[in-house]
């Protein structure tokens, strides 16, 4: 699909208000005999194989639009167009009071791009068949420099928020720690990020005996995964995006009900989200400095894995009771976390993690689970992903759910009394930050899903690259 300025005159959208009143045949046909009534993202198309076809889309009202409904409209509206294989689109790209100009060109892109993804590497027929190969839009008032920089964004975000994607629906038996590793270099070193990966060797050495101990009942090697993008050399200050890389989650010896256990290869999406946000700062060149840490292995059950009631000692110092191994994300994060505030010295810190049930208990696919120990790096997140449209949800962090982590024979426990899942998962997180300002976002529930929602596939959403990129980017 690619964008160009001016008119082809093949087909056309025309967008239309709720009970907008305006001169078009056809629009006062259908309204006449109420087909269509202009509500947000519905469409119609009309065929026309000697003239121009045209597809009608709703926008609904004016005041309630946002850069999220376009986004969602406008995928409609490819969607719509690829089912009668439309190749070329016109779009007179519409102005909203509300609205800056510039942000509205790069959702309506992005709508338009995210219609293309469907997860089909191991169909022997594909279904997706994209059909759209040009779509031409009149911008008025804007140079079009401006409005291929606009277009480039959307450009960027998909291709990164589907890198994430493939990364996340490749099956564990195709995705352990090396491939994961391999493929944080392939995807970033072309674009001047540094890509380290650490063996065991190295792991046993910075003594990450939380992380080792959940690797240790899988013959695949773990891989700490380190990769650097310095956009802003002058500038000391650093972020660190620290990503839950488990490329398998059996439970291990709290062995998961196989019901639980088949979606399990998706437990490295907040590595994956990591790397496609990495990947689209850096395309970008975007002004900041970002070190994003993966702590890869697979929580399995052998011979030689680790069982509950051990205790094990960590990176920072910490002697920790596990008392359930498959509260194993938040074992990794712990030793990920503890470089990143101490060795990666970094000002921020925000996780990502496929970490708890009870967080999708709690929020549903929609929404993902969010904890701090700062409300000014939690607010700036908070904006960013509003914008992304990718919502999040602060949960509370009273220290009394700090009680329920305390052991009697470690200095902390892996799980809680009873309840509050999600927070307790998090506030264990908490106390291997060091005091650095730190958001954890749970994002078990948003993910992946096996429905398509939106402009959301089936399968891994890929959420959250655009928060993290908005994040860095400061808008
Ligand atoms: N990877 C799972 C969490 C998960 C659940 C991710 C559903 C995606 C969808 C995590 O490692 C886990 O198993 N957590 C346990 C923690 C419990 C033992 C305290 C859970 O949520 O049941
Ligand atoms: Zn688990
Ligand atoms: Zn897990």
């Amino acid at each position: 699909m690619e964008f160009k300025i001016g008119k082809a005159g093949k087909s056309k959208i025309i967008l239309v208000k709720k009970d907008e009143k305006f001169d078009n045949d056809l629009y006062s046909y259908l309204v006449e005999k109420e087909l269509f009534k202009g509500k947000l993202s519905e469409v119609y198309f009309d065929l026309s194989r000697q003239g121009e076809s045209t597809l009608l889309l709703g926008l609904g009202e004016e005041e309630k639009l946002s850069y999220n409904s376009l986004r969602k409209a406008f995928n409609k509206a490819a969607i719509e167009l690829r089912k009668f294989k439309v190749e070329s689109v016109d779009l007179l790209v519409p102005k909203f009071e509300k609205l800056d100009y510039i942000k509205t060109i790069t959702a309506i892109s992005e709508g338009f791009l995210q219609s293309n993804y469907s997860f089909e590497k191991y169909l022997t027929e594909k279904k997706l068949k994209p059909t759209i190969k040009e779509v031409y839009y009149e911008v008025v008032g804007l140079e079009d420099e401006i409005v291929l920089q606009a277009i480039r964004e959307a450009e960027i975000l998909v291709d990164s928020i589907n890198v994430t994607r493939d990364l996340v629906n490749e099956r564990a038996i195709n995705m352990y720690p090396e491939v994961l590793a391999q493929a944080a270099k392939d995807k970033l070193e072309g674009l001047g990020v540094k890509v380290d990966v650490l063996g065991e060797e190295k792991i046993k050495e910075l003594k990450m005996e939380a992380f080792l101990a959940v690797a240790e009942g899988s013959d695949k090697e773990a891989k700490f995964i380190i990769m650097e993008y310095t956009g802003d050399p002058a500038n000391k200050e650093k972020i660190a995006l620290v990503g839950k890389g488990l490329t398998y989650d059996s439970g291990g010896y709290s062995l998961k009900p196989s019901t639980s256990m088949d979606t399990m290869f998706t437990d490295m999406a907040g590595g994956a989200t990591v790397i496609g946000a990495i990947k689209a700062i850096a395309s970008s060149n975007l002004k900041a400095n970002v070190v994003g840490i993966i702590a890869a292995c697979e929580n399995l059950v052998s011979g030689r894995a680790y069982k509950p009631g051990d205790i094990v000692g960590s990176m920072a110092g910490k002697t920790i009771e596990v008392l359930n191994t498959d509260a194993e994300g938040r074992l990794t994060l712990a030793d990920a976390l503890w470089y990143a505030a101490t060795v990666v010295k970094a000002d921020k810190i925000v996780d990502l993690a496929t970490l708890t049930g009870a967080c999708v208990v709690a929020l549903g696919s929609t929404t993902t689970g969010a904890i701090t120990n700062n409300d000014e790096l939690m607010n700036d997140l908070l904006a960013a992903s509003e914008f992304a449209g990718e919502p999040v949800w602060q949960l509370p962090s009273f220290d009394d759910y700090k009680e329920f982590i305390k052991s009697d024979f470690a200095d902390i426990k892996n799980i809680g009394d009873k309840g509050a899942g999600a927070i307790t998962a998090g506030l264990f997180l908490e106390a291997f930050v060091d005091d650095t300002p730190w958001v954890h976002l749970d994002i078990a529930g948003t993910a992946y899903d096996t429905k398509a929602s939106g402009y959301l596939p089936k399968g891994a959403s890929g959420v959250h690259v655009k928060t993290l990129y908005y994040l860095i980017k400061g808008e």
